[in-house]
């Protein structure tokens, strides 16, 4: 059994901690790191026997590529076959940022890590600490959620500690992530670019940069051919049943306060808490989408905490954030959604 070795963030100021990190990873150990989006699950990328472990770890499908997260924005082009113009825009505004782009692979990065695609999956993180973990190893390091498969991602180091303590070799504690949801996937292999995963980067935001429209292809019920292999498996959810609830918030309480159920939970903005006779998770405040963002995975995973069978959702609406919260939520209740 491997003893987990817990490094806080504010000690990596000690050159010695970031040094252990950098012989873990170079052999093949797994290391969890704090990134703005969320906790990721850390191996070096270069690395097959590294990259197996992740998988073995999150028990997560060998189809289900990983990230791989550079600590500048030239080192894409050490991995990468071409780079278009639209990628170069993207790149220069988002970067570092909570923002993965989708290339051609060349030949140094194996095909373990990208689930036998040709492609490959490339972030620069913004979080200081990623950053330097990164730089300081001298690779790049390949990181999924870390998460049980499945699961939601983890947002606080007590998360990462009830998946993962025991299990990898280092998780350095970052305290609470700065965005809460995972970086927007856009694939710039193809042109138009295509949207595979919603963030905290909007749909409108790279349109604006880019001034032209892209495709969303993130919703996979509309999607004729899984273009992400990780879209198509479980995602985000807790043991009991997620229902989105659709609809006026007054109707929506009326709906869940007549319901003659053991174990439920409503997850809903603050605004709203007051008109359920249930027990309430508060999501933070309608009028502020990051806070909402931030609390996202804690919700659901405190829906585990506390035991719950019967899981109902406020649904947040569809614009911008909301639109990309959305996208977890629905996944997270296997799109089972009442419209009241
Ligand atoms: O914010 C994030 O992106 C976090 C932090 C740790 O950086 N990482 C993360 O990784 O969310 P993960 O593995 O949970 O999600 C990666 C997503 C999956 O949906 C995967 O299918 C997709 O990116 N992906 C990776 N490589 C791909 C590729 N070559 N083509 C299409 N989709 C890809
Ligand atoms: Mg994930």
């Amino acid at each position: 059994m491997i003893k987990t070795k817990i490094i806080k963030q504010k000690d990596l100021a000690v050159k010695q901690n970031l040094n252990i990190i950098k012989q873990a990873l170079l052999s093949s150990k797994l290391v969890i790191f704090p990134t703005e989006t969320v906790y990721g699950i850390g191996a070096n990328a270069l690395d097959p026997k590294a990259a197996k472990k992740i998988y073995k770890a999150k028990g997560r499908p060998s189809d289900n590529p990983l990230i791989v997260h550079i600590s500048s924005k030239a080192d894409v082009d050490k991995y990468v076959k071409s780079k278009s113009k639209v990628a170069t825009k993207l790149i220069n505004k988002f970067w570092p940022g909570p923002l993965t782009l989708i290339f051609k692979k060349n030949n140094l990065i194996p095909k373990t890590i990208t689930g036998g695609l040709n492609t490959v999956a490339i972030r620069m993180p913004k979080n200081k600490t990623a950053l330097s973990i990164i730089k300081h190893a001298g690779i790049p390091i390949a990181a999924p959620s870390a998460n049980i498969s499945g699961k939601p991602s983890s947002t606080k180091f007590a998360h990462v500690l009830n998946d993962f303590k025991n299990k990898v070799e280092i998780i350095v504690d970052g305290g609470d992530s700065l965005i809460g949801i995972e970086s927007t996937v856009v694939d710039v292999s193809v042109n138009p670019p295509v949207l595979l995963r919603p963030g905290f980067i909007t749909k409108s935001m790279i349109e604006q940069v880019l001034k032209i429209k892209i495709k969303d292809k993130s919703d996979i019920r509309v999607k004729s051919k899984v273009k992400s292999p990780g879209l198509k498996y479980k995602h985000y959810q807790p043991s009991g049943e997620v229902i989105i609830l659709d609809g006026k918030i007054k109707k929506v309480a009326k709906y869940v306060n007549q319901l003659k159920l053991k174990s439920i939970a409503v997850i809903c903005e603050s605004e709203y808490k007051n008109l359920f006779k249930v027990k309430v998770r508060d999501l933070g405040s309608a009028n502020k989408p990051e806070s909402l963002a931030k609390n996202l995975y804690a919700a659901l995973r405190d829906m585990d905490l506390w035991k719950i069978k019967h899981i109902y959702v406020h649904h947040l609406g569809d614009q911008e954030l909301a639109y990309s919260l959305m996208n977890r939520l629905l996944k997270a209740a296997n799109y089972k959604v009442i419209k009241l």
